[in-house]
Order: structure tokens, then C-alpha cells, then sequence
């Protein structure tokens, strides 16, 4: 047992913990401790820092709601999302990539016919996405769920804006055919900032950085037997592409969105995924 003091700090307060403590708790809160020590040392935080950290914190938790989780937009903003997403999801080569999952998705979207059109709004522009579930031989999954989710032509999420958009706008889940292919149309979407009017949004002006994300779909793909895809595709040539305010970009995500005659679209964008087998990793 020792008192505290500046030069073994962390041991002091990782001492602390009870025998009984679950191992990995241990593992986790020692290592945490360890770090979070370190870094007031290494930085010599001032009083005035350590009160604007507790202040922001407290502001961040404030303005959490049920529809607005600012906590996760901070740790998008800070990599932390991506991070664990990388670390979680080490995929097989000829695996698709995963991203971040964002504070978007609602749980419940209606299933819909392939080919179903999921903007409700009529505005943007229209794109045919298709392509086929795959697993890691290149062979079709059949009645894999195809769950995507975008903004709409202004930028905007449903949730973000329920009096104004129609509910399910620019979301649908739908289920593979034998062949493993899917198909709907949805808008090309545009690039749109991550909220920016709350202690997040301060903390990207106060370091230059913008709130910019670069122009995507999301998708969650599961199917039996294979772990779950959560991911995005791109649009190729947007101007936030090398610089998303959440770090969410990988090269295999982007994807070509082609110019086409046609009177149900304007647009065509071709991506197969690949899952790998459930408790599989690189
Ligand atoms: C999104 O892509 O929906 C998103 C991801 C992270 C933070 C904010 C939005
Ligand atoms: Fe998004």
C-alpha cells in the first residue's frame, strides 16, 4: 500500500482494485488508468484544462437525446469508432471492408421488392444499385438482408428531420434472390456535415477541421452463417473523400456511380459484397 504521489499515481489507483474484480475489467480499467496518467503527465494539464475537459464532457452528456447520441459522434470525430471497428473486424483477403455504422440506422425498415425505389421524397436523383452477396469461394448467398439507409438530396436523415420528410425515407431492407443478387434504387446520395451545433461541432472548429462526411449508402448485410457487414459505399470523385470528418473512407468502399439513360434512373452503381464465415478473421 502506498499514499499517492505524482511519480507512481497509476499503481497507486490500479492497486485498488478488488481481488474479485473480473479479469478483463482489470485488464481494461489498469490499462486505462495507465493511459489516462500518462497523458495528464505528458501534457502537464493545467487546472483550466482539466475543468474545460469536465465541462465538455458534461456539455456532450447533456445533449444526448433517445434520436442524438453525441458521445458516439465524439468518438467517430475523434477515430475511436473506426478504431474499434478495425481492431473488431480484421476481415480475409477478398472479404468486403467494413466502416463505421453512425448514429443513423433505424432497426425496422420495411422489406421491400427488389428493385423498389426507398426515396419517398422525390428529390435528388436517382440511382440503380446492384450487385450480389457473396461468400469468401465467390459462391451466391441466397436470403442474405440487404439493410440500407442514406440521407436525402438536402443532407438530411429521416430522423433528423420527422416533420418534414416522409417516415422510412431513403431506407429498406431487402432479401437476396438465388442468386444472391439484390437491386433498389435509392438517390445518389451528397456529401452532408455530421451535427455540428453541439460541443462536437466546437471541438472540430477549435482544431480546424471540418464536419464534412463524403457522399454515401449505408448498408448491414447479414445472412446465416456469416458475420454481419456493416458498411458504406462512396461515391467516387466527392470532394470529402480524403478528409471525412469521421474517417469512415477505405479505397475498396468506392464505388463508380455511372451516368445512364434510362426513365426510372439517372444513375447506376454496380458493388458485390463478400462476407466471411461467422468467428472468422484475417
Ligand atoms: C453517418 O454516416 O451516418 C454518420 C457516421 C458518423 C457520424 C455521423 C454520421
Ligand atoms: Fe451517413
Amino acid at each position: 500500500m502506498s499514499y499517492f504521489s505524482e511519480a507512481t499515481s497509476a499503481e497507486t489507483v490500479n492497486d485498488r482494485i478488488g481481488v474479485a474484480t473480473d479479469p478483463r475489467l482489470r485488464q481494461v480499467m489498469t490499462s486505462l488508468v495507465n493511459h489516462l496518467h500518462a497523458f495528464i503527465k505528458d501534457v502537464t494539464l493545467t487546472e483550466a484544462e482539466w475543468e474545460t475537459a469536465i465541462s465538455f464532457l458534461t456539455r456532450t452528456g447533456q445533449i444526448c437525446t433517445d434520436t442524438r447520441q453525441e458521445f458516439i459522434l465524439l468518438s467517430d470525430a475523434l477515430g475511436v469508432s473506426m478504431l474499434v471497428d478495425a481492431v473488431n473486424n480484421r476481415v480475409p483477403a477478398g472479404a468486403t471492408d467494413s466502416t463505421v455504422f453512425g448514429p443513423f440506422h433505424v432497426d425496422g425498415a420495411p422489406e421491400l421488392p427488389l428493385g423498389t425505389c426507398i426515396s419517398l421524397d422525390g428529390k435528388g436523383e436517382i440511382c440503380l444499385y446492384e450487385g450480389r452477396v457473396l461468400d469468401l469461394n465467390g459462391a451466391p448467398i441466397a436470403n442474405a438482408l440487404v439493410d440500407v439507409w442514406s440521407d436525402n438530396a438536402d443532407g438530411f436523415y429521416d430522423v433528423q428531420q420527422p416533420d418534414l420528410q416522409p417516415k422510412w425515407n431513403n431506407r429498406g431492407v431487402f432479401r437476396t434472390g438465388p442468386d444472391g443478387a439484390y437491386a433498389f434504387r435509392g438517390i445518389k446520395p451528397v456529401s452532408y456535415p455530421i451535427p455540428d451545433d453541439g460541443p462536437v461541432g466546437q471541438m472540430l472548429g477549435a482544431l480546424g477541421r471540418h464536419p464534412w462526411r463524403p457522399a454515401h449508402m449505408h448498408f448491414r448485410v447479414t445472412a446465416p452463417g456469416h458475420a454481419r457487414l456493416i458498411t458504406h459505399i462512396f461515391v467516387s470523385g466527392d470532394a470529402y473523400l480524403t478528409s471525412d470528418a469521421v474517417f469512415g473512407v477505405k479505397a475498396s468502399l468506392i464505388a463508380d456511380f455511372r451516368p445512364v439513360q434510362s426513365p426510372t434512373e439517372q444513375w447506376h452503381a454496380a458493388f458485390n459484397f463478400v462476407l466471411r464465415p461467422t468467428c472468422t478473421t484475417a
